[in-house]
């Protein structure tokens, strides 16, 4: 039996925040002073994180993507994934990451049984990089992805948030990107999510600007099946390109119709859905695993039809969301 929720959406994928803490300071994730970070002892163990794996890969759970904040800042982070990619059922681990430790890490992360990863890059330019992350240096993030194609991290997935007046000039470069390298660069677009807008209601631009731009430039976008664990993406390629384009439109086209996943923030809530307030604990039932599998199977009953990030983006605050940015959530 699958694990369903009350709309009959089949669920078999978990995202795990592993820290809300980040080397980086995104404009679109938090402000410039950081976030509030919660204390070692609120962020949940490995060892517990395991066992929620387990319990959920009982219950069908069968893809986990470890998240963050920046999954690599956390100690023993190789460990950790070794260990989850031998629970059994288990069979897609993948990261999300911004890069910059990857030169560091690719080799034992690929030995340890991580699949595969997606790499966040907003701008293919130094300066640019530097002001949307606050503090970030490209070369790190380009040397990054270098080492998770060098090591097998593949299908190795780009993550693009698409801003208006900060990278939507560069759309046809990173478009170019998947020509020259096997990169499969996924456009985003900007989401209005946590406890401010973050500049949202001026940059937003629906993804339908990236068709636009592939029009101009001469590149026709071919829809093709998704490769390897493609979630939400449409996927198009390129002629002659060696990557591939996905969009990926939570605002204007959202695909909570399809939506899969269940999330569990850094310091051990549940999240059936990445907008709304409502999470529930993991720890008062960590050491009982029949407990453990009432729960997710409760919070996936209450999971909301849909998110209604576009209606507050558009109005106003209509329903109020969460107040977690994307570091606390887990993107
Ligand atoms: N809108 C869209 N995408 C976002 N991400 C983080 N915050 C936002 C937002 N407000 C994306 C980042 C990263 C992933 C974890 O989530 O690009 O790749
Ligand atoms: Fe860090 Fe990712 Fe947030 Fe950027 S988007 S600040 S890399 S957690």
């Amino acid at each position: 039996m699958p694990l369903t929720d009350a709309h009959g959406r089949k669920h078999d994928y978990l995202r795990i925040s592993v820290t809300d803490r980040c080397n980086l300071r995104c404009i679109y994730c938090m402000g410039e002073e950081g976030i509030e970070q919660l204390s070692h002892s609120d962020i949940l163990s490995y060892e517990d994180i395991i066992k929620v794996v387990e319990a959920g890969a009982e219950l069908g759970i069968s893809k986990i993507r470890i998240t963050g904040g920046e999954p690599l800042i956390r100690k023993g982070i190789v460990d950790f994934i070794k260990k989850i990619s031998s629970v059994h059922g288990i069979n897609d681990l993948s990261m999300t990451t911004n890069g910059t430790l990857l030169t560091h890490y690719a080799a034992d992360l690929k030995k340890a049984g991580l699949d595969r990863v997606n790499i966040s890059l907003d701008t293919l330019r130094p300066e640019q990089y530097q002001k949307i992350t606050r503090c970030g240096k490209l070369k790190q993030a380009l040397e990054g992805i270098e080492s998770a194609l060098k090591y097998g991290l593949m299908p190795v997935k780009i993550n693009t948030v698409l801003m208006k007046g900060i990278n939507d000039l560069e759309v046809t470069d990173f478009l170019k990107l998947t020509l020259e390298k096997p990169l499969h660069v996924r456009f985003i677009e900007y989401m209005p999510i946590g406890d401010h807008d973050r500049g949202y209601p001026d940059h937003y631009l629906p993804l339908s600007f990236v068709e636009k731009k592939a029009k101009q430039a001469g590149m026709a976008l071919t829809p093709i099946p998704l490769p390897g664990g493609a979630g939400p993406a449409e996927s198009y390629a390129i002629p002659n390109g060696k990557g591939t384009v996905g969009l990926i439109h939570p605002i204007s086209k959202h695909f909570c119709d399809t939506c899969n996943r269940l999330r569990l923030t850094a310091e051990g809530n549940l999240k059936a859905c990445l907008y709304w307030q409502d999470e529930k604990p993991v720890r008062p039932a960590i050491n009982d695993k029949k407990k453990l599998q009432a729960l997710i199977k409760n919070v996936l009953n209450g999971k909301p039809v849909e998110h209604q990030m576009a209606a507050n983006g558009v109005c106003g605050m209509v329903k109020p969301g969460t107040m977690r940015g994307m570091s606390k959530t887990g993107g």
